[in-house]
């Protein structure tokens, strides 16, 4: 059962779209007020014909926010008052239309305005009929949301107001409730903590049209920067040339660099303030010796031989000078991986490395899986399944919170 405190002091702001399942939202209310919340809901027009808005007030103790003006008075509802207000704007239900509008931004009643003004994360749980809810216009429409950020509380199957079976119920509140702790728990848990992470390639620069490089596109490390923001973390992200369509959450600091010297000398500034770091760019081992500062022409050339010097190993050297910070690099091995994921975590001085072997096919460059194993300075070895780089991202947080003891 759940404590009855557990989202004291939190501000929610409820959207209700209208379908069959609004009844349960009278039941979510209740549960959200006894675990400590304070809430305000919003309605659509077409929420407020399946249960009256008197209903949502009574209960919630405050007017329900549905039109934009108070008919007599002309008072004006300001939507991005409430964005300011709420620590997390829950949609339940979320029906297939008022989906397709938070994903294109049709801002045609408050709820959508209020969405589209939220400083506050966004967790929606769907509710539709099991055909409208594996259209592919709708799972579109997810997709845009979760990359969004837009926190999603699958629907379940079962018996349907449409008398069908199938996927598409709101889940129940209870789960939903249980959803709206969990997200409060994991945004606290990393707060007031410094994390540095780098991440995608490096290219250095033969000239100013060509470079060395490699295929890293930099998503598990844009995953793990979104997942520590999103738990309150502080972050650095030491970004290499990615080509992302990424929304960051708002702490997290993004510095573009080029080349691995670049990378290194902003990771060695940030380092002393970090707490964690997590190195999973994929740094070039070598960059060109000299720099061509104008194109080198074909017809100069009889045949063209670079010469190479080594690149800073920023793992290995920030090892060195590490005193309080917590580490985590990877390793992508393709034979004898366990035995050499433990030599690389000894000489850069890891707490932790993250092995992704290059003979599975569901890890790896280019990918958005990746299956890995952790592997400790301590000993242990853990292998995880193949999952999304998101959920990878997850896993891997949950060591650094380990250490998060605030001692
Ligand atoms: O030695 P290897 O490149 O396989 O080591 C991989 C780990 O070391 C990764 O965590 C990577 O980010 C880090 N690394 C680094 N600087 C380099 C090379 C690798 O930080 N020059």
């Amino acid at each position: 059962m759940n404590t009855p405190t557990s989202l004291k002091d939190k501000k929610i702001v409820l959207g209700i779209s209208g379908g069959i399942a609004v009844y349960k939202t009278v039941m979510l209310l209740r549960l959200l007020q006894k675990a400590g919340a304070e809430v305000q809901v919003v309605m659509t027009p077409n929420a407020k014909e399946f249960v009256t808005p008197v209903t949502f007030s009574s209960l919630s103790g405050k007017p329900v926010v549905s039109e934009f003006f108070t008919a007599n008075s002309g008072e004006w509802h300001s939507h991005v008052d409430l964005g300011l207000w709420a620590d997390l704007m829950l949609i339940a239900p979320a029906t297939a239309s008022t989906m397709a509008k938070m994903a294109n931004g049709v801002a045609d009643n408050m709820l959508i305005t209020t969405y589209l003004s939220a400083k506050e994360p966004v967790m929606i749980a769907p509710a539709m009929d099991l055909d409208m809810w594996k259209h592919p216009s709708t799972q579109r429409n997810l997709e845009i949301l979760k990359k969004d950020g837009v926190m999603i509380v699958e629907p379940q199957s079962g018996y349907l107001a449409s008398g069908l079976t199938g996927k598409g119920r709101m889940a129940e509140p209870e789960d939903i409730l249980k959803s709206v702790e969990e997200y409060f728990s994991r945004s606290q848990s990393l707060k007031g903590k410094r994390v540095l992470v780098t991440a995608g390639p490096t290219y250095e620069n033969i000239d100013p049209v060509r470079f060395i490089g490699n295929y890293s596109s930099g998503r598990m490390g844009f995953e793990i920067a979104s997942e520590l923001g999103k738990r309150g973390a502080e972050v650095v992200l030491v970004a290499g040339p990615v080509n992302l369509d990424f929304n960051l959450g708002d702490n997290i600091k993004r510095i573009d660099v080029c080349s691995a010297k670049e990378m290194y000398e902003v990771s060695r500034k940030e380092f002393p303030e970090v707490d964690f770091a997590i190195f999973s760019a994929a740094v070039a081992d070598y960059a060109p010796e000299e720099y061509s500062d104008s194109k080198i022409k074909r017809e100069n050339l009889s045949n063209l031989t670079i010469k190479l010097k080594r690149n800073p190993d920023i793992a290995a050297e920030l090892g060195k000078i590490k005193t309080r910070q917590k580490t985590i690099g990877f390793a992508l091995e393709t034979d004898n991986e366990i035995e050499n994921a433990k030599k690389k975590l000894i000489k850069k001085n890891f707490d932790w490395v993250v092995l992704n072997s290059m003979n599975d096919p569901e890890a790896g460059f280019m990918k958005d899986t990746n299956k890995i194993t952790m592997i400790s300075s301590e000993g242990e070895v853990l292998p995880f399944a193949a999952k999304s780089k998101k959920e990878v991202a997850c896993d891997i947080i949950e060591f650094l919170e380990r250490y998060n003891t605030n001692e």
